[in-house]
This record gives structure tokens, C-alpha cells and sequence, in this order.
């Protein structure tokens, strides 16, 4: 049975105060939330305060980071690499539209993440969407693309991120489909709509690694995810769980999300 993963993508928010009151709270909540893995992303520089405090934390509540460089260490200001997250997270986010858009991470740079997280022995959630179509915004309703668009996009994000992944790494992949106009725009898709999105990136995976490894990696849905819109989500059979931005730091609101993908 494939793993059901909810995500906090805490973002550049918070202050420490604020990041230590939020994991208390989630601390508490999310121990009575079974059958779902939970993993919380802070910034940075909280990420070991937030472990502390979560030393006596249930099993399946995990730390991830948002970013993580892919050598080990040398010359490169202001980064983190994997090898130091390596024993402090069980996750990184990798690729996602923010580090692609404001960043300008090349393709080659998040495929070359992806397998220093692993090669670290940690999980890469794979963040793809139809980045290249957000200048459609204002020319389609709710500036969505059309599918065939939205497929090629992922498909290339998908090929160019996971080139080189061997089969005996794909336990340690997850994919967080988040197209850029659902991103922090309140206008999530709908849930129809991503299960196919998700059913077509299963589809790739399947060509690429077999139907029995395909299976097993998580797929997420990520981009304006709210208690209101979750069960859209939860109810659709290809999507294994949620990557949130604005509702993961709300204690409440985060913990409803853990709750709707609970078994
Ligand atoms: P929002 O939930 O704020 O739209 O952000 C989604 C996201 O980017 C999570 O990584």
C-alpha cells in the first residue's frame, strides 16, 4: 500500500517563536492522526530547533527541508547541501516553482539534487507543474492550460529530474504535482482535474520503472490547499496526500489536512 504523505511548506514564514509554538501544537494534534505520514519543512535556520522540540514526536510525524544543494560542501555561499540535512531530515523538497522561478534552478540542477538527497539517504519530493504556461494566466479561465500542455511541461520535468534514478531508488522518491497558477493564488485545482494530472504522471512513471515500483511512490497534490477544499483531494484515487503552503502554518488548519488523508 502506498504511503499517504501530508507536507507543511512552512516557506520563508515564521520566527522562531512562531516555529516552536506551531510544532508543539502539531506535535500534539498529529499524534492522534493515523495511517498518514506527516512531515514539516521549516526555514533553514529553525530546522534544529524544531527537532529539539520534537525530540519525543510519534513515529509518523517527520522533518523535512525545502532545498538542499547537491555537493557535499566547498565554496558555495549560502547553501545547505544534503549531506549536512543528512540525520536531521527525512525529506527535501526538490524543484519546486518558487526555487525554479525566483532562483532560476535549471533542470540539471534539480535532477543533480535529487540524487544527492538520495545518495544521502533521504526522500526527494519532486515538485513538477506546468511552470512554462503561467503567461496563459490571463488568457484562460482560472489560467489553466490545457491538458495536453500541462502534460508535456510535467512530462520534461519528469524526465529531466528523475534522469538517472535507478529502480532500486524509487522507495526514495515522492512527486508533489503543483501547477504555478494554484500556487498561493486560492485558486486550487479542482480535484478531477489533478487525479488526472496525477494519473498521467503515474502513467510516466510506470514506463519508466514498471507498474509494481511505479505503484508504490506517493503523488501529492500541492497549491492552495485549504480544511475547505482537502476532501476534493483525499477522495481521488491517484492522489496519496497534500503539499501545503499557507494552510501548514495553522496548527488547526494543517491538522484538518493530516485528518482528511487519514485511513
Ligand atoms: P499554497 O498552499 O500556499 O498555495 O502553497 C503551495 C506550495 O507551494 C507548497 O509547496
Amino acid at each position: 500500500m502506498r504511503q499517504r504523505l501530508v507536507v507543511g511548506n512552512w516557506k520563508m514564514h515564521t520566527t522562531l517563536s512562531e516555529a516552536l509554538i506551531l510544532a508543539t501544537s502539531l506535535r500534539n494534534s498529529i499524534s492522534e492522526v493515523g495511517g498518514v505520514r506527516v512531515v514539516l519543512c521549516p526555514p533553514f535556520p529553525w530546522i534544529v530547533p524544531v527537532a529539539e522540540i520534537l525530540t519525543h514526536r510519534p513515529s509518523h510525524l517527520k522533518l523535512g527541508a525545502q532545498d538542499a544543494y547537491y555537493k557535499e560542501e566547498g565554496a558555495v555561499t549560502g547553501a545547505v547541501s544534503a549531506a549536512m540535512l543528512r540525520g536531521i531530515v527525512d525529506y527535501v523538497i526538490v524543484g519546486h516553482s518558487e526555487r525554479r522561478r525566483i532562483f532560476k534552478e535549471s533542470s540539471t540542477l534539480v535532477n543533480e539534487k535529487v540524487h544527492a538527497v538520495i545518495k544521502q539517504g533521504m526522500t526527494a519530493i519532486l515538485a513538477v507543474g506546468e511552470l512554462t504556461r503561467v503567461h496563459h494566466q490571463e488568457k484562460r479561465h482560472h489560467g489553466r492550460p490545457t491538458r495536453t500542455e500541462a502534460r508535456s511541461d510535467i512530462t520534461t520535468q519528469l524526465e529531466e529530474g528523475l534522469e538517472g534514478i535507478s529502480k532500486k531508488e524509487v522507495g526514495q522518491i515522492a512527486i508533489a504535482y503543483e501547477p504555478v497558477w494554484a500556487v498561493g493564488t486560492g485558486q486550487a485545482a479542482d480535484g478531477v482535474y489533478a487525479n488526472h494530472i496525477a494519473e498521467l504522471i503515474r502513467k510516466w512513471l510506470t514506463r519508466r520503472f514498471g507498474a509494481s515500483l511505479a505503484g508504490e511512490i506517493p503523488i501529492l497534490y500541492g497549491g492552495s490547499v485549504t480544511s475547505e477544499n482537502v476532501e476534493e483531494f483525499s477522495g481521488q484515487p491517484e492522489l496519496d496526500g497534500v503539499l501545503a503552503g499557507g494552510s501548514s502554518l495553522k496548527a488547526k488548519e494543517f491538522t484538518a489536512l493530516c485528518h482528511a488523508f487519514a485511513r
